[in-house]
């Protein structure tokens, strides 16, 4: 399904995108890692305050908004078998893409905000992206129209955060309040809407490709329009309460959400509900472990996603920082972190050309997210309960947890290239 010829000009396109996500990853964790060390009491790793606002905008517009247009760009017109209706204008919104993060790294390093530039620019590059994916949506598919209404309502979701934040820097300048970027809704909601778009592309992606995956005959349709349901209704609460901070609006929006979380989730069987002990008997050799490592992330990254919102839902009533780094982490890096890890590997072929080996595969990269996340579980709660204002040998520990997350960066994608090198290899032979 993933490797085909006629995809060679669809490839190309997304290659830039995916590329330049996973270099903002690394780099955007790495400033993470720093910028915890800092919070954590190791204060000489401060170099210019500013430049931890860098974090959100690699992980945010770098790593994720390019990666899940990377994937819209490949993935959308393959699933009505056309061609992208336009190649340059896709590369356009790269280059406007990367235009507004350096923008914002300029702004990071200088006196100057440059927040509105940055912001429209950034929306012009989003609403590109938007145009062409609602353009090739209205191509009927020949099955799995479901999927559709997802990545639809992502994009949808994409556009209208960027233009919120155009908005708000534009408010900003007529009357600064000194609070850049933040505008008067529920904060959480806010971070939590950032990422949403991403868990839409996600949710369409799956709902598309699982029933392959997993080896199911379709999805239930019927639980999917729940979900769906469900989640047009949490966009219209988060986008609510990221205008007006109310604490009942956070909540119900939190509830909604988990509502199309668990019911998307029975969907497409994620925790059973199909019997796949037979699929897993006849499975041998490379299938199987495509299978195992499909599962396995699948599950992982689901209860992620739920100990996220039940986080953010909890943020919204004790209003500790400690939930909400939880919320938001468990989220980037439980779920959505997991989740891409997932796909890459099965993406790679057609834009590489060359095959990826699950059987050459092993379980670093997983473990060591999932060590990074229960450090800074067990560091959050420590810091919290112990109120630790000084350094201590258990906050060096602590600090560990974002540099296991590099260190699992590494190891992915070392893993992925030497199973593909064994391609070469054969290949040669
Ligand atoms: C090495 C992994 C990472 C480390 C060590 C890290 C560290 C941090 C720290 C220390 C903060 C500030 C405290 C807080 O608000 O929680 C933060 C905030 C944040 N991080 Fe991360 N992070 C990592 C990965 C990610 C990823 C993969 C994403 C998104 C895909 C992400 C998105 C965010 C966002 C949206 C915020 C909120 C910023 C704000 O409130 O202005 N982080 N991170």
């Amino acid at each position: 399904m993933w490797l085909s010829e006629s995809n060679v000009k669809i490839n190309k396109v997304s290659k830039p995108f995916i590329i330049s996500a996973v270099v903002f990853v690394f780099a955007g964790s790495i400033i993470g890692s720093i910028w915890m060390m800092s919070l954590l009491g190791a204060e000489h790793f401060v170099f210019v305050h500013n430049s931890f606002s860098l974090h959100k905008t690699f992980q945010v517009d770098g790593f994720l908004t390019l990666l899940i247009m990377g994937i819209g760009y490949m993935i959308v017109p393959r699933f009505r078998n056309v061609q992208l209706s336009s190649s340059g204008l896709a590369y356009l919104s790269f280059t406007l893409i990367i235009l507004s993060i350096v923008i914002s790294t300029i702004s990071a390093f200088s006196h100057e905000t440059l927040l509105l530039p940055s912001n429209f620019v950034q929306f012009l590059g989003v609403s590109i992206f938007a145009g062409i994916m609602i353009w090739t949506l209205r191509i009927h598919p020949r099955l799995l129209r479901t999927a559709d209404y997802f990545i639809g309502l992502s994009v949808v979701v994409l556009l209208f955060v960027s233009l919120f934040h155009v908005i708000l820097a534009a408010a900003e300048i007529a009357e600064p309040s000194g609070d850049i970027g933040s505008g008067n809704g529920n904060i959480m909601s806010e971070v939590q809407m950032l990422m949403l778009f991403a868990v839409l592309m996600i949710f369409g992606v799956e709902y598309k490709t699982l029933p392959s995956f997993l080896g199911f005959i379709k999805p239930r349709r019927k639980l999917a329009m729940v979900s769906f349901g469900l989640g047009i209704t949490s966009v219209i609460l988060g986008i609510s309460s990221m205008l007006y901070s109310e604490f009942l609006l956070a909540e119900t929006f939190n509830v909604v959400l988990l509502g199309s979380v668990i019911t998307f989730g029975r969907a497409v069987y994620i925790f059973g509900g199909f019997d796949n002990r037979e699929i897993l008997r006849v499975l041998q050799d490379e299938r199987k472990a495509r299978y195992s490592y499909i599962v396995r992330h699948l599950r992982l990254a689901f209860l992620f996603l739920f100990a996220s919102i039940i986080m953010a839902a909890a943020f919204n009533i004790f209003g500790t920082f400690v939930l909400y780094d939880l919320a938001v982490h468990y989220a980037a890096i439980g779920f959505l972190g997991i989740t891409i890890a997932l796909y890459l590997p099965l993406m790679l072929p057609p834009i590489t050309g060359r095959i990826v080996h699950f059987t050459k595969f092993n379980s670093l990269p997983l473990f060591l997210i999932i060590a990074a996340l229960a450090i800074r579980t067990l560091g959050d709660i420590m810091m919290t309960s112990l109120q630790l204002d000084s350094i201590n040998s258990a906050s060096y520990a602590f600090m560990t947890s974002g540099w296991l997350v590099v260190a699992a960066l590494f190891a992915f994608v070392t893993m992925i290239h030497r199973s593909m090198k064994q391609e070469e290899a054969i290949n040669e032979l």
